[in-house]
């Protein structure tokens, strides 16, 4: 199978780069990737704050604020690449990515506007990707942040309208933290590509989630 995985910046980076979990990714996508194609776009997470946060001081526009962000996040895809030894430049296009030999395909951001889950989901489109997983800090989509909200509601399975209903309620602006950007969901939408958002730290919920196992996360199709 071809699996794009949108690597949330909150997994790489949620305070400094977590090289606890950079390492135990890569030791997982080694394992997966003897049976699977795998591409990686990774987020930007604290780095990008970081940096967008101090141009902001200096009244960075928009358009600036998001390339500052796509260099974090080429800057995050760097380490996961360290990690995995490859001998890999993050890649600056799909179409680069895309036509790529190599067994984990890693890359960041590409144009402002959209975020790497964007990215993501148009490299799964080009590649015909049979499965989109983004990964995330939390279990499933809700309706509101289950972190501030303890009656947040859950949702197992969404119609890709019914996705992208939930996340035209959110707003659009550099940096911002939902759960997937609405060029990913009209992209996954237009493509029918099947989605699966899921906690990305448990590994072993993962693997079941690829080999089309039981698994706790949303599945959007
Ligand atoms: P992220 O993809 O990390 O977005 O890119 P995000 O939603 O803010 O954060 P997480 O990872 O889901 O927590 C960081 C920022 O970089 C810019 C955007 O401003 C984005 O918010 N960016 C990224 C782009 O403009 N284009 C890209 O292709 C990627």
């Amino acid at each position: 199978m071809k699996v794009v995985f949108s690597l949330g910046g909150s997994m790489v980076c949620p305070d400094d780069i977590d090289s606890d979990y950079i390492g135990k990714f890569s030791k997982f996508l080694k394992e997966i990737c003897v049976k699977h194609k795998i591409y990686v776009v990774v987020g930007g997470g604290k780095t990008a704050r970081k940096y967008v946060d101090v141009a902001r001081k200096f009244e960075a526009n928009e358009f600036f604020c998001d390339v500052i962000g796509i260099y974090a996040t080429r800057l995050n895809a760097c380490m996961l690449i360290s990690s995995l030894n490859l001998n890999q430049i993050p890649f600056e296009s799909i179409g680069d990515a895309s036509k790529s030999n190599e067994k984990i395909v890693v890359m960041g951001g590409t144009h402002p506007m959209h975020t790497t889950d964007g990215v993501a989901a148009m490299l799964a489109e080009n590649v015909r990707a049979d499965l989109f997983i983004n990964l995330t800090n939390v279990e499933y989509v809700y309706d509101k942040d289950p972190k501030k909200y303890l009656d947040a509601k859950t949702y197992e399975k969404l119609s890709y309208d019914e996705l992208i209903k939930i996340l035209n309620n959110s707003e659009m602006s550099a940096s911002a933290n939902n759960i997937l950007d609405l060029v990913a969901a009209k992209t996954i939408k237009r493509s029918k590509i099947r989605t699966l958002i899921l906690n990305g730290r448990n590994f072993e919920n993962l693997k079941n989630a690829i080999e089309g196992e039981g698994f706790i996360g949303t599945v959007v199709e």
